[in-house]
């Protein structure tokens, strides 16, 4: 696991949310996003894994190559690119690092997070400026970027035709959008059952006296719980590859095409992820880190070989979309 850069630089204000604010954040889902988002924002990086190096570096690329890779002469770099929904920064950051952008520009709706993802680009010194922005209205003027990303963002926007549309708008005429990470509508049925029934399992078992030390203390327990409440608030899509395509399409994109990757990689990944989440840290060393690691990157590579020619898209958990907008740069 990698921690994130953190050398020197002041901890945010305790982001813990109390029931009271949790309860208000359930009636209204920006307000959730916000306060869950902030929440996360100084432990995501270690949470999720995530790294400026070349394993994310690598991973962030190939999701960009996927998904438009194969739209003819990319314009590599291209020259100013702005993230919505960027969290810390880990889709721009590592794609500036592997040749996608020149410049970046970071926004997100939860404050926590533009301020994480700010810090670690200085860290890796890159051009990058940011700013507190709801993807449903882009702060920006027409015809400003060169390129659009997001990962694991449109999921939670109530308006996400309305947030294309604004994609559009501040693209340049032939400029690209690459949206990755978004869940599958069949995707996320299995993910959510396997991660409920890890979930259960690993706090019924771990009540049994003698793996009493394989046991995260109960109030932590409590704070996943509050988490995953708000987690059921935030996450308010799921995606069919076609309806996205569509939506794309009628926002006003052209030469649009999703695709979906990871199948029997998901079916691995939810469950090790909800188990790593409900025990505590110190219990699963290196060994653990290899095989969840390895595991996934080996049944990755089953899925792009051998099940994308056999399952149906629309199984794959993982959808991404591209588009571009009319006209001459
Ligand atoms: C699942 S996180 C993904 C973060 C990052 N892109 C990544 O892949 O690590 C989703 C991010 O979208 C942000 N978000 C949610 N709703 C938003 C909205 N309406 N406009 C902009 N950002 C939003 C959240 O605050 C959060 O940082």
């Amino acid at each position: 696991m990698t921690a994130s850069p953190n050398n020197g630089v002041d901890p945010a204000p305790n982001p813990h949310a109390t029931a009271e604010e949790v309860e208000a954040a359930l009636k209204d889902t920006k307000l959730a996003q916000v306060l869950y988002h902030d929440w996360e924002a100084e432990t995501y990086d270690e949470k999720w894994s995530i790294s400026y190096d070349e394993r994310c570096i690598e991973y962030a690329r190939g999701r960009f190559d996927a998904v438009a890779g194969d739209a003819g002469d990319l314009p590599l770099p291209y020259g100013r690119a702005l993230e919505l929904g960027c969290g810390t920064g880990f889709f721009l950051l590592n794609l500036m690092q592997g040749g996608v952008a020149k410049t970046g520009s970071v926004t997100d709706l939860s404050p926590g997070m533009v301020k994480v993802a700010l810090r670690n680009a200085e860290n890796l010194g890159l051009e990058v400026d940011g700013r507190v922005a709801d993807a449903e209205r882009i702060p920006y003027d027409d015809n400003t970027f060169d390129l659009v990303v997001g990962h694991a963002v449109l999921h939670h926007i109530p308006d996400v035709e309305q947030s294309l549309r604004e994609v559009l708008r501040v693209l340049k005429p032939g400029g690209r959008f690459v949206f990755a990470g978004e869940p599958s509508t069949v995707g996320n049925f299995y993910a959510r059952w396997l991660g409920r029934i890890t979930w259960e399992a690993t706090t019924t078992v771990t009540k049994l006296p003698f793996l009493a030390d394989w046991r995260r203390p109960q109030a932590e327990l409590d704070e996943s719980s509050r988490a995953a409440a708000l987690e059921a608030v935030v996450d308010i899509h799921t995606f069919d590859p076609t309806d996205l395509e569509n939506m794309a399409k009628s926002a006003g994109g052209t030469e649009v095409r999703a695709i979906t990757e990871e199948f029997a990689a998901a079916l691995l990944g939810w469950p090790v992820r909800t188990f790593e989440a409900a025990v505590p840290p110190e219990k699963l060393g290196w060994g653990w880190a290899k095989f969840a690691f390895g595991g996934f990157k080996t049944l990755s590579w089953v899925d792009d070989k051998v099940l994308k020619h056999v399952v149906p898209r629309n199984f794959f958990y993982n959808v991404m979309i591209t588009g571009v907008k009319p006209g001459e740069n």
